[in-house]
């Protein structure tokens, strides 16, 4: 019987693996179901992360963006000045014979601040002068309009409640005790011109 040499052992076994290397590798067909299929599991994820994305609320409540529960007490009397809340950049004002209105802090000029100065019962921009009524309401300047204002609901301790009208009037609260304030600082109302 012939002896078997090293030589032919390693050749037996490097064809032994080729063999298995043949058998492991997947066919042309194969390898693009497997593109096919990760190119799907991909889409479906993206998908997925973008729905649940869209579905969570994009600011938190109590922030800048998101909505404020203001409390009852905080509420300004009508005779009393409008109340500042810089965490929501607002003002709460509660005008005479009209109601509650929140305004948005920001001029609408060129973006300042303007300030509630009680002496002369308006706001007035510090940069370039422009002045407000309480109810937010243009009175001159280079403002191009009112103040925006900031869609709110107040809830009354009945069980009623009233939504700010689309035009951002002051919401009429005659004299009804008032369960909790909503101000969506995600919803800001411009009004049309100067008025
Ligand atoms: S930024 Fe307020 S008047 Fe110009």
């Amino acid at each position: 019987m012939a002896s078997i040499t090293a030589g032919e052992t390693r050749a037996a076994t490097q064809r032994k693996a080729e063999a298995q290397v043949e058998v492991a590798a997947p066919s042309r067909r194969e390898f693009l179901y497997y593109i096919w299929g990760a190119s799907i599991a991909l889409l479906l994820g993206e998908a997925t992360a973008g729905i649940i994305w869209f579905s969570l609320p994009r600011f938190k409540e109590g922030t800048f963006g998101g909505v404020f529960s203001f409390p009852p007490d905080r509420v300004p009397a009508t005779d009393a000045g409008p109340l500042n809340v810089p965490e929501g950049r607002f003002w709460v004002s509660n005008v005479p014979d009209q109601g509650l209105v929140v305004l948005y802090g920001v001029c609408t000029h060129l973006g300042c601040l303007p300030k509630w100065v009680d002496a002369n019962i308006r706001f007035e921009c510090p940069c370039h002068g422009s002045k407000f009524e309480k109810s937010g309401l243009y009175i001159e300047g280079p403002a191009p309009r009112s103040l925006d204002r900031f869609s709110t609901t107040v809830i009354f301790t009945d069980g009623t409640s009233e939504t700010m009208s689309a035009a951002g009037d002051p919401i009429p609260l005659n004299g009804k005790s008032i369960a909790s304030v909503q101000i969506d600082t995600g919803r800001r109302i411009k009004r049309d011109g100067k008025v």
